[in-house]
């Protein structure tokens, strides 16, 4: 039976799933890299140890299973990242990433002397910080030498696919965060590359997500132990493959991601833009659209009071003196700006806060309230989609936040919507699979194969009462933000 390979590119980790042509699951290996905040608000990797993790990873994968049944490999990647190569394709300097937050300069001549809604016209979308636009013009005017080395532009998962194939390539959905497409009418804008001072010889080439941009090389097909017949397709930028895993395609499904960026992704047949640009508008992985808002911290809130305050990594239990009847009673609450936010406030200043607390306030209720701020920060975003007409009647959610029943029954109520969750929760990594099955011809189009590989396992129905006492917090919260935003300017 063929086998395919679902790379997930993400911000701490590769990881890597075999899947067989029936969807399952074979075996997964996961491979850690460092990621560095060389100042604060910074966020860099180095392109080198994802190209190691990938490389290292397959073999470790394929252990024990049939290298030569391997069909096809697609990958789902961080998005936005800036990743500069020379005329000899070398990495220029690492990669600035998708939550970086230095272009606080950069952003604001975007959009204040270039103006939104030029912007807008020409991308769909505004600049935010971490988007790669900004971070092209911040190259260019801090580090002149790197700049006028530079010879080609990618993302993350695009050097992936480089070094697979030789090929420079980028789909869609990714290239939509770049800021330097044509959402609407999928080509580079040579207006912004202009504004960016780049040419379109700097730029991949472009590709739908499930398109095939090359076989691999054979070098790369001898280490990793599969034949130099093996297809790699474009692949996603990272929410539109988890998108494409949890069957999220086509008109009017929503996806929610609880990473260590949170997000919420409605996809479309149809191309739109939000008026205010408070949520992204970007190509699907399906051929398709999607509007997104994006909270550049979410899981990672939760892991940051575990790992660094409290100093446990024992999750499930922090959360088990969290009991249903506590549930919209938490007078503490959380704004879970720890990097600035980006959707859909798009403030760099923006920071992470506790404020309610008393002398009776437990450790419980603190990791309450970094679970509710994140449920109502992506309720900040629906609040958006919902404004432009948008019915959302359920959602999806995947992520590694996902996994705690107690953090979906808090969404399910704070959003008031049936939550579900799919059988195969595997993210990016399995939309990236589906994508090389496509790609491969086992599957005519991305809505065929999500409708045979995609099945939901469990629903979560909101609670009637629970939903009110939320809805009652949630217009508490939505008070903070604007109470502290003049102070987190001046506190930087
Ligand atoms: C989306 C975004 C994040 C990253 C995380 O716009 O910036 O979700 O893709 O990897």
């Amino acid at each position: 039976m063929k086998l395919y390979i679902g790379i997930d590119l993400g911000t701490s980790a590769v990881k890597l799933l075999l899947v067989n042509k029936a969807g399952q699951i074979l075996n997964t290996v996961t491979e850690e890299y460092p990621l560095e905040f060389p100042e604060p608000g910074w966020s860099q990797q180095n392109p080198e140890d994802w190209r190691r993790a990938v490389l290292e990873g397959i073999p470790k994968l394929l252990r024990g299973f049939d290298g030569s049944k391997v069909a096809g490999i697609g990958c789902g990647g961080q998005m936005h990242g800036l990743v500069v190569l020379d005329a000899n394709d070398q990495v220029i300097r690492p990669a600035i990433l998708w939550n970086d937050g230095r272009t606080a300069k950069q952003v604001d001549y975007l959009n204040n002397v270039i103006g939104k809604e030029r912007l807008s016209a020409l991308t769909a979308n505004i600049a935010f910080a971490g988007f790669t636009a900004p971070k092209i013009l911040w190259m260019k005017e801090n580090e002149p030498e790197n700049f006028a080395r530079l010879a080609k532009i990618m993302l993350p998962k695009d050097y992936i696919n480089y070094i697979l194939t030789g090929v420079h390539s980028c789909d869609y959905s990714d290239a939509s965060g770049m800021l330097l497409l044509d959402v609407k009418h999928k080509r580079w804008s040579s207006e912004m590359l202009d504004i960016c001072g780049v040419s379109e010889t700097q730029m991949p080439g472009l590709y739908e997500s499930y398109e095939v941009v090359g076989t691999v090389l054979p070098e790369i097909a001898k280490v990793l132990g599969i034949p130099e017949s093996v297809k790699v397709v474009a692949g996603a930028g990272d929410n539109a493959a988890a998108a494409v895993g949890t069957g999220t395609v086509g008109e009017g499904g929503c996806n929610i991601s609880l990473g260590t960026s949170g997000t919420i992704f409605i996809s479309s047949d149809k191309f739109g833009v939000d008026p205010n640009n408070a949520l992204h508008a970007f190509a699907h992985a399906d051929g398709g659209w999607h509007l997104m808002g994006c909270m550049l911290s979410a899981a990672s809130c939760n892991k940051w009071l575990c790992d660094e305050i409290l100093k446990t990594q024992d999750y499930a239990a922090e959360q088990a003196p969290i009991t249903v009847d506590k549930l919209g009673n938490n007078h503490v609450f959380f704004l879970p700006y720890l990097m600035g936010e980006r959707s859909p406030i798009n403030d760099t200043n923006a920071r992470g806060t506790f404020i309610g607390m008393t002398m009776d306030t437990t450790r419980a209720d603190l990791i309450q309230a970094v679970l509710e701020g994140v449920a109502f920060a992506i309720r900040d975003s629906f609040e958006v989609a919902k404004s432009l007409g948008i019915s959302i009647p359920s959602t999806k959610i995947c992520g590694g936040g996902s996994k705690s029943p107690l953090w979906r029954t808090i969404f399910a109520n704070v959003l008031g919507i049936p939550l579900k969750m799919v059988k195969t929760e595997q993210g990016p990594g399995y939309g990236g699979a589906m994508l090389a099955m496509v790609g491969c011809g086992q599957y005519g189009s991305v809505q065929a194969a999500s409708d045979a590989l995609v099945e939901v396992a469990s629903t979560i129905e909101p609670d009637e009462a629970l939903t009110a006492l939320y809805e009652a917090r949630y217009q508490q919260f939505r008070e903070i933000y604007p109470a502290c935003k003049t102070l987190f300017s001046k506190i930087q």
